[in-house]
C-alpha cells in the first residue's frame, strides 16, 4: 500500500509488482496518492481488520459457549463457510487455528491461549481519525474496546463470581443457528468493509490523498490480512459508481444481499443477547445498518437537551435559520 511522491515510486514499482501477491495475474499493489496516502490506506485496512477479527472471534463464543461445539466441529465449520461468500484469509487461519493441537499437552492449543487481546495501536489509530473526520466507525470502535476490555482479566474474573453468566448451551436448532450466523457474518463483513471505505473516502477528501477506491478494493484482493471474495463485489461496485458514497449504496451488495442477511444479523444479536453472550461486534454493526438506514433519528431530542441546557441552538426542519427557545419547566 505505498504512497508518497510519484516519480519515486516510479523507480521501486518493477520492484513491487514483482514481490506482490498476484490476483488475476494482477499485482496487488499500486500507487495510491502522494505524501502519507499509502500509510492512511493501510491504517484503515487495520481498523476493518479488527472489526473482522471481532466479528468472527464473537461467531466462535456463540458457536462454543452457545452450542458447546468442539474444536473438531468449528474446524469444519469455519473450513466449509471459507468455501462460500464468506471465503477469506482471516476465515482460513480461523479454520486451522481450531485444529491445531498444542505439542505439549496434546489438547487443543486455543484452548490455552490466554484470553487477553494484544494491540499495536492500529486499529485504535483508526478509530482516533474516524473520530476527528467524523465518520462513523462503530464495529472498529467497537473492535478496539473490545480487545481493551479482554486485558482486564482479573476484574472480568471476579465479576463472573458476582454475576455467574449462565450460559446454557442450546440444543435445538442448530443447523438453523448455522445458517443464520453464516448469514450475520457476511452482513457484518459488508457492514465493515462499508465503513472502512467510507472513511477511506472522507479522509482523501481531507488530506487531499486523491485516492481511488476501486484501485483499493483491487489491491486488498490478494496478499494482505483482509483479503476477502467479498472484495471483488467491493470492487465492481467501485468500478461502476467510483464515488459511490457508501457500499451500502451498491444494489448487489447493499439491496440485494444485505437486505436479506441482516434478517439472519438481527436473530443472532437476539440469540445472543438473551443467552448473555457478548456479540458487541454484529451488535455494532447491525446498528450501523439500522442507524444509516434511518430518515428519521432521535437526534432531534439531543439537539433540544443541548439547547435546553446550553442554549446550543438547534435547526428546524420546516423552516431556515438557527433557533433557540426559552425552554419552560413543567411543574406538573
Ligand atoms: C497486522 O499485522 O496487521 C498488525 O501487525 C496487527 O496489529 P495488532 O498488533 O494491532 O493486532
Amino acid at each position: 500500500m505505498p504512497g508518497g511522491a510519484p516519480d519515486a515510486y516510479l523507480r521501486v514499482q518493477p520492484i513491487f509488482e514483482a514481490i506482490a501477491a498476484r490476483v488475476n495475474n494482477e499485482p496487488c499493489v499500486t500507487y495510491l496518492g502522494p505524501g502519507s496516502a499509502g500509510h492512511f490506506v493501510k491504517m484503515v485496512h487495520n481498523g476493518i481488520e479488527y472489526a473482522l477479527m471481532q466479528v468472527i472471534a464473537e461467531s466462535y463464543d456463540l458457536l462454543k459457549r452457545g452450542f458447546g461445539l468442539s474444536e473438531n466441529d468449528l474446524g469444519a465449520i469455519y473450513k466449509k463457510w471459507n468455501q462460500g461468500t464468506l471465503a477469506s484469509y482471516l476465515l482460513e487461519i480461523t479454520a486451522d487455528i481450531f485444529y491445531q493441537v498444542d505439542d505439549q499437552s496434546h489438547k487443543p492449543l486455543i484452548d490455552l491461549i490466554l484470553d487477553e487481546a494484544s494491540q499495536k495501536g492500529t486499529g485504535k489509530w483508526a478509530s482516533e481519525e474516524a473520530m476527528d473526520l467524523q465518520v462513523p466507525l462503530p464495529s472498529i470502535d467497537t473492535a478496539v474496546s473490545m480487545r481493551d476490555l479482554s486485558v482486564l482479566k482479573s476484574q472480568r474474573e471476579a465479576a463472573s463470581k458476582i454475576y455467574s453468566p449462565r450460559v446454557n448451551p442450546q440444543e435445538n436448532d442448530f443447523e438453523l443457528f448455522q445458517l443464520q450466523l453464516y448469514n450475520a457474518l457476511h452482513a457484518a463483513f459488508i457492514i465493515c468493509f462499508a465503513q472502512g471505505f467510507a472513511i477511506l473516502q472522507a479522509g482523501s477528501i481531507a488530506h487531499q490523498y486523491q485516492l481511488k477506491l476501486e484501485d483499493i478494493a483491487r489491491i486488498w484482493r490478494g496478499g494482505c490480512i483482509i483479503r476477502a471474495n467479498l472484495l471483488g463485489q467491493i470492487l465492481s461496485a467501485f468500478q461502476a459508481k467510483p464515488d459511490l458514497p457508501n457500499l451500502l449504496f451498491d444494489p448487489q451488495l447493499g439491496a440485494h444481499e444485505l437486505l436479506a442477511d441482516q434478517l439472519d444479523l438481527r436473530q443472532v444479536v437476539a440469540k445472543a443477547a438473551h443467552l448473555g453472550i457478548p456479540a458487541p461486534g454484529l451488535m455494532a454493526s447491525l446498528a450501523y445498518f439500522d442507524t444509516y438506514r434511518s430518515a428519521w433519528l432521535p437526534a432531534s431530542l439531543i439537539q433540544a437537551q443541548r439547547d435546553y441546557f446550553g442554549a446550543h441552538t438547534y435547526e428546524r426542519s420546516d423552516e431556515k435559520g438557527i433557533y433557540h427557545t426559552h425552554w419552560s419547566h413543567d411543574e406538573r
